[in-house]
């Protein structure tokens, strides 16, 4: 049976492909705990993975290198020139350097030795799916930027790691900017588990979910009767109530709604889940700087370098994206050089650990503006300050003209 869709109007699709059963069952039941729940096809022979790849289009195809009768590599040369749109990853039982670089020869994206630990598929596959689907996306030709180059400036808060800080930033960001007068939009597009409202104090009836189900034909007025305005003076666009509502948003949905908001506000904040996807990826092509949290641990920072590497594949500049670490001074034994040492780029910002954030997120409160004097409140003051000079200088197309600080 297919995983629960929650990807809108299509789930990630995965195909295994590896004559081995027991293979492709551990794959499958690893693959069951992705956050994406992709859905996932099988094929025992290269035959049937050509013909399964064909007809259901998979955004990943797995490819174990002992598949016959035509053997792993040849069955991927023959997938990329057959499957459009696809990124393939080969398996083997182990690396040698010949097989690599015959791997790349082939068009496989990746090569993975099994067995494989969930971290690095997961990292392997969240690369891949954000490949294949940012091709589509850029096959669809949606470009909002070119459309209407005077829209609010869009910055999306992301990183592919859960708890990260994500919430918490983009409705400090948010609350920060709108105190300051500007007209501010936060989007909650963690579509199923999306707490922007909760972290903010509010209680939504409507949702993005209501707006889009009830209008085909969205603009600035709708959207706005479907926000809740916090204290901040700030505009909420909140998450569906229940989780199973998400899988009804469509990436056309996100589009059309990010179409109309963004004429009539300032600012537009997008809160994100914790992988890429398909609606998502529309909105960090929308906006004009991703924050991107990172946490100063090394599982953490491997996933960053795998999000960069997936953002620079689907030709998102590294100067859009804002390095942000947050939890910073985290006695683990990394310090913000080293993390720039791995990751090859400068960390913008960093916000330290304290105790006041989840004091003030779970009384729905905003740190920025109930402890103006701390720590805290002044390095988020500082990522603010950044836009509104943006802002002032009349450069809406994003920090790419900015100096890095
Ligand atoms: N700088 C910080 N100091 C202390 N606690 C923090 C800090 N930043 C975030 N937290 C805590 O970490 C938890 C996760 O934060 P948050 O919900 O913002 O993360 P997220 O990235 O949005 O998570 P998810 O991926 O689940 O949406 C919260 O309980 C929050 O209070
Ligand atoms: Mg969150």
């Amino acid at each position: 049976m297919p995983e629960a869709n929650s990807n809108g109007q299509r789930s990630p699709r995965i195909l295994v492909a590896g004559s081995s059963a027991e293979l492709r069952e551990g794959l499958r039941n690893v693959l069951r705990e992705h956050p994406s729940h992709p859905e996932v096809f099988e094929a025992a022979d290269s035959d049937s993975t050509l013909a399964i790849a064909q007809e259901q289009r998979p955004d990943v195809i797995l490819v174990d290198v002992g598949l016959g009768p035509v053997d792993g590599f040849e069955t991927v040369r023959n997938l990329i020139a057959s499957v459009p749109g696809t990124s393939v990853l080969l398996l083997a039982n182990r690396l040698e350097h010949e097989d690599f670089r015959r791997a790349l020869q082939v068009g496989a994206r990746d090569m993975l030795q099994v067995p494989v630990t969930r971290e690095d598929l997961f990292a392997s596959i969240d690369a891949a799916l954000a490949v294949s689907l940012g091709k589509r996306t850029a096959l669809e030709g949606y470009n909002a930027a070119e459309a209407e180059p005077q829209r609010a400036m869009g910055l999306a808060v992301f990183s592919t790691k859960g708890g990260t800080g994500k919430t918490f930033i983009a409705t400090n960001v948010a609350a920060g900017l709108a105190q300051a007068g500007k007209r501010v939009a936060l989007l909650d597009f963690d579509l199923q588990f999306g707490d922007a409202a909760i972290a903010l104090g509010l209680v939504p009836e409507r949702t993005i979910y209501d707006l889009v189900q009830t209008y085909t034909e969205l603009d600035e007025q709708l959207v706005k009767e479907f926000m809740l305005p916090h204290v901040s003076g700030l505009q909420l666009l909140p998450a569906p109530l229940f989780p199973d509502q998400a899988e009804e948003i469509t990436p056309g949905d996100i589009k059309r709604v990010l179409e109309a908001v963004g004429g009539a506000f300032d600012y537009v904040v997008i809160d994100s889940p914790p992988f890429f996807e398909e609606r998502i990826l529309i909105a960090l092509e929308w906006a004009d700087t991703v924050i991107h949290i990172g946490s100063m641990d090394l599982p953490s920072i491997k996933n960053m370098k795998v999000s960069f590497g997936a953002m620079d594949a689907i030709g998102h500049p590294r100067e859009k994206i804002r390095l942000v670490m947050n939890r910073a001074d985290s006695r683990v034994g990394l310090e913000i050089a080293d993390c720039e040492k791995h990751l090859g780029m400068t960390v913008q910002h960093s916000i330290p650990s304290s105790i006041e954030v989840p004091r003030a997120l779970n009384s729905g409160e905003v740190v920025l503006l109930s402890r103006p004097g701390s720590r805290v409140a002044r390095e988020l003051a500082g990522i603010i300050s950044v836009f509104e000079q943006v802002e002032a200088n009349g450069k809406r197309r994003g920090l790419s003209r900015l100096r890095r600080s």
